[in-house]
Order: structure tokens, then C-alpha cells, then sequence
């Protein structure tokens, strides 16, 4: 079986509450918490500085205008980027396994905006942890991108490819939204961060038991960036600028009813595969999508309170980062014991989503 041997985490520094947003565009503390359970995230020192100059600033929408158009303080190179954030989690994660990067087989790694159009952060990833060889796989699977990472890692090592495999979910999300009333929908959801985990072939009945994965490709749209995708000709064009579309768009109300639908499918069909009801789960760590969601799937499912690990009132949703980071966590916590049965599920983009059952 394949066994997670270590997990690790990192987060940027600087920590954004709702207060700080309420001042930026018209939304309050309590209609975040109310809509989303989200209380505070981190986000890159970038975003940081942004925002508490639009805070200040007398006109938001020139600001921000101002922001896309030309940087800040008349910069546009990025103090932090994604792979930062990946390189940090995948350091401790491989500290925490007791290994080294040279010690992986492979990484695979899934990041929503990367630092560059290409290559993709995995490849960065292994530049910076000085791989001159090991593969990086690169995927660009959103929310259920660890989860996806994890499938395609374990049927690796079942295949008997790889022995270790080093999984990583990195977001930098924060950069890319409009903090003004125009985006307020999505800004006050997604943050950044990065989780990790290493997972090794070892003998015995510990370990991913089944992994379960879906897309509906129809629903594309619900869930989008344009930014310099091919969707447009040129895929950058000042054009394309000026009519906003280099943001990310979304249908909240549909991504909602499809998470919940989804999350309960999947929940359902992970544990009828290994024959286990929702009673035998000491552990549900779920995409921290927003907190609604969490527990409409949870009531649904009838799945006691204090069996789900939740964090979203601290980070937000990071995406492909957050399942490893709630994992880390939970582990930290002592939350996740040897022996336990624990379910990890997410939905995001795409749609995709997908469950994971593991006997730890
Ligand atoms: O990983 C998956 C990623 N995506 C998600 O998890 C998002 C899933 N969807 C949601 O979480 C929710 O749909 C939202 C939190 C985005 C919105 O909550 P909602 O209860 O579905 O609100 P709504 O979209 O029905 O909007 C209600 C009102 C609207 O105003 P009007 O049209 O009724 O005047 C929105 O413009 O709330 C307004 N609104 C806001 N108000 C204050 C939207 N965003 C905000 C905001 N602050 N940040």
C-alpha cells in the first residue's frame, strides 16, 4: 500500500481579516462569515501592500484600475510567487518523512495561476529543490488538484513506476482578483498557500485504499480564468484588459449546489467501494471551499461535527493547497491517528472532484 509519511505546510506572512476588505469594497465581517465561515487568510506580501493602499485609497476603482494597469509603486515584479510558497511545504513535508528531495521519485504538482506561463511550477518546484532528473508531473486541476495528485501518485506506485512520490497543491490566487465591489464575490473566498505530502510503497494494510475522481467538462465556465489563455486572440491584448477579462469569473450560486451535490456523490461512492459506512470515518478533511458548504454536505451526509477538520475561517480557500494544509494541520493537531479511517474530498474548477479513502 502507499503510505503518506510526512506532510508539510506553508503560508505567506501576512494575514488579511474582513475588516481590512470592508474597507476596500462594500462587503462587512459578518456577511463573510455569515456566507463563507471565512474570518481571515493569508495572502502574498503583494497583495498585502495592495491592499492597504486601496484601503486608503479615495477612489477604489481608479486604484485598483491604477493596480492592473501599472503595478504598484510602479513595480510588476512579484515578491513572492507560487513555487515560493511550494518549495516551503515541500521542505517540510520532506523533513517531516525524515528525506531529502533526492531521496523522491517523482513530484507531482498541481497549481491553478503558476508563476509562469510555462514552464509550469513543478518543473520551478524541481529546479528548487535542485532535481536535475526526477519527473515533475504538472497538473492544473484547481480545488481537486491534491486530490488528483494523489490518484495519479498512488496508481504510480501500484504500477510499481515509483517507490516515493512527493505530492504538492500550491496557490497563489490572492494576485490575481479585483478587490472593489467588482469582485467582491470572488475576492473574499480564495487565498494563498501550499501543502504537501510524501508517499511511500511499503508493505502492509496501511495506506490510500481507493481514490475516485470525476469531471464535468460541461460546466467549463462556471469556474474560470481567462487571463492569457487562448480563448482570446491575442491571448494578451490590452483589449482584453480594458474589458476585464483577464480575471477570474465565477457563478457562485451554481458552484455552491454543484459542490454540495458532488461532495455527497462522491463521499457515497468512496466509502460503498471499500464497504465502509460514514460511521467508520474517524476523519473527513474536506476542500475548504467555504464553510456552507462543509456543512450542508456534512448535515447531509449526517456526518457528526467533530469528525470534520475545518480551517477555512483562517486561510479561506487555497485551492489546490488547501486538503494538504488542513491534512498537515490535522496531523499537527494529533487529529489523525495511526489506524484511523480518514476520507479527503474536493471540488473546485472544471468541475472536477474526487474522494480519497485512507487507512492511516
Ligand atoms: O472551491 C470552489 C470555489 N468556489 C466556491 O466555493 C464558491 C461557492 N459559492 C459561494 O460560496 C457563494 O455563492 C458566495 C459566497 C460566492 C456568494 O454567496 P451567496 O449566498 O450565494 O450570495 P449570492 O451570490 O446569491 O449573492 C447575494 C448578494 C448579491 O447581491 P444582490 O444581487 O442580492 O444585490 C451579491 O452581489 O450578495 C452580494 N455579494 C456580496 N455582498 C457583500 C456577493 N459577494 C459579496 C460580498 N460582500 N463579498
Amino acid at each position: 500500500m502507499n503510505r503518506i509519511v510526512g506532510t508539510g505546510m506553508a503560508v505567506p506572512p501576512c494575514v488579511v481579516d474582513n475588516h481590512l476588505l470592508s474597507r476596500c469594497m462594500n462587503t462587512s465581517d459578518a456577511w463573510i462569515v455569515q456566507r463563507t465561515g471565512i474570518r481571515e487568510r493569508r495572502v502574498s506580501p503583494d497583495t498585502y501592500r495592495m491592499l492597504q493602499r486601496l484601503a486608503e485609497a479615495p477612489d477604489k476603482a481608479a486604484f485598483m484600475k491604477s493596480v492592473f494597469a501599472d503595478g504598484l509603486d510602479g513595480k510588476i515584479d512579484s515578491s513572492m510567487t507560487v513555487s515560493d510558497l511550494a518549495l516551503e511545504a515541500s521542505e517540510r513535508a520532506l523533513e517531516n518523512a525524515g528525506l531529502t528531495a533526492r531521496d523522491v521519485d517523482c513530484l507531482v504538482v498541481s497549481s491553478t495561476v503558476p508563476d509562469f506561463a510555462y514552464p509550469h511550477p513543478g518543473c520551478v518546484l524541481a529546479g528548487r529543490l535542485a532535481l536535475t532528473s526526477t519527473p515533475a508531473i504538472c497538473l492544473q486541476q484547481g480545488c481537486a488538484g491534491f486530490l488528483y495528485g494523489l490518484a495519479i501518485a498512488d496508481q504510480m506506485m501500484r504500477g510499481g513506476m515509483y517507490r516515493q512520490v512527493l505530492v504538492v497543491g500550491a496557490e497563489l490566487l490572492s494576485t490575481m482578483f479585483d478587490y472593489t465591489d467588482a469582485g467582491r464575490d470572488m475576492a473574499v473566498l480564495f487565498a494563498d498557500g501550499a501543502g504537501a505530502a510524501v508517499v511511500r510503497a511499503e508493505p502492509g494494510p496501511r495506506g490510500v485504499l481507493s481514490s475516485h475522481l470525476h469531471t464535468d467538462g460541461t460546466t467549463y465556465e462556471s469556474l474560470a480564468g481567462e487571463l492569457w489563455g487562448t480563448s482570446t486572440y491575442p491571448p494578451v491584448s490590452k483589449r482584453k484588459f480594458d474589458e476585464d477579462r483577464m480575471r477570474p469569473r465565477m457563478n457562485g450560486r451554481q458552484v455552491f449546489v454543484q459542490a454540495v451535490r458532488r461532495f455527497k456523490e462522491v463521499v457515497g461512492e468512496c466509502l460503498a467501494a471499500n464497504g465502509f459506512g460514514i460511521g467508520d470515518v474517524n476523519r473527513f478533511i474536506f476542500h475548504q471551499a467555504n464553510m456552507r458548504i462543509i456543512e450542508a454536505v456534512g448535515e447531509g451526509l449526517r456526518i457528526p461535527s467533530d469528525r470534520l477538520y475545518n480551517n477555512v475561517e483562517r486561510y479561506g480557500n487555497t485551492a489546490a493547497a488547501s486538503v494538504p494544509i488542513a491534512l498537515h494541520e490535522a496531523r499537527a493537531l494529533g487529529l489523525v491517528k495511526d489506524g484511523d479511517l480518514v476520507l479527503l474530498a474536493a471540488f473546485g474548477t472544471g468541475f472536477s472532484w474526487g474522494a480519497t479513502l485512507i487507512r492511516w
